[in-house]
């Protein structure tokens, strides 16, 4: 598959890499400044997090560490439940942590509800949201989200990380799909 047909599939390009890449560094400006002298821990969420985590944690310029947790969360089909399994945990022990969580996307909002309480329950002394994109009308329960790049419509999109069926994440911009990839 040439880079071509990966265009195919695409209704339109939503961000491109330097709108992504701007957007990135005003993120990283501002945690910067906010957690000024303090030994924060990116969390970062397998698998969609990666390029998010991968660009913000170089455009940060303070001292961080950084660790993964991959979680599955139940649901039919695409639908998130709230309902959510570890499937690898972090390394690092909590206790009297700042945290922050780097997220690609926030749909229902649950699974990251559910982390983030989960973080707080193992004795973290702060923990706090960044996420790249969030659908507000997807949005099912109320969390504090302090670092939010774009709210975007409610429609599925890929690349930088995000993916349909696996495919995509390679991408360096973000799109939506085409119908005919779905339909
Ligand atoms: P909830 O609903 O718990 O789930 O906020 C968030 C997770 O759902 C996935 N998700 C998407 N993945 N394109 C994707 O590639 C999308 O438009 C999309 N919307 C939700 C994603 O794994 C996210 O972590
Ligand atoms: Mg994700």
């Amino acid at each position: 598959m040439d880079s071509q047909d990966v265009k195919d599939d695409l209704k339109h390009v939503l961000y491109t890499r330097e709108q992504i890449q701007e957007k990135i560094a005003e993120l990283a400006a501002q945690i910067d400044e906010d957690y000024k002298d303090r030994d924060v821990l990116l969390v970062g969420v397998l698998k969609g997090a990666v390029m998010v985590m991968a660009d913000l944690s170089r455009a940060l310029h303070a001292h961080y560490t950084m660790d993964w947790m991959a979680v599955s969360s139940y649901g039919s089909g695409t639908k998130s439940s709230g309902v959510v399994r570890i499937l690898k945990d972090l390394d690092t022990d909590l206790h009297g942590r700042d945290v922050l969580i780097v997220e690609d996307i926030i749909d229902s909002g649950l699974t990251l509800s559910w982390l983030k309480s989960n973080l707080e329950s193992r004795g973290a002394s702060s923990v706090e949201i960044c996420a790249l994109l969030r659908k507000p009308a997807s949005v099912k329960t109320e969390i504090p989200v302090k670092y939010i790049g774009w709210d975007i419509e409610p429609e599925f999109v890929v690349g930088y990380g995000l993916d349909f069926a696996e495919r995509y994440r390679n991408l360096d911009f973000i799109g939506t799909l085409a119908p005919h990839v779905y339909s």
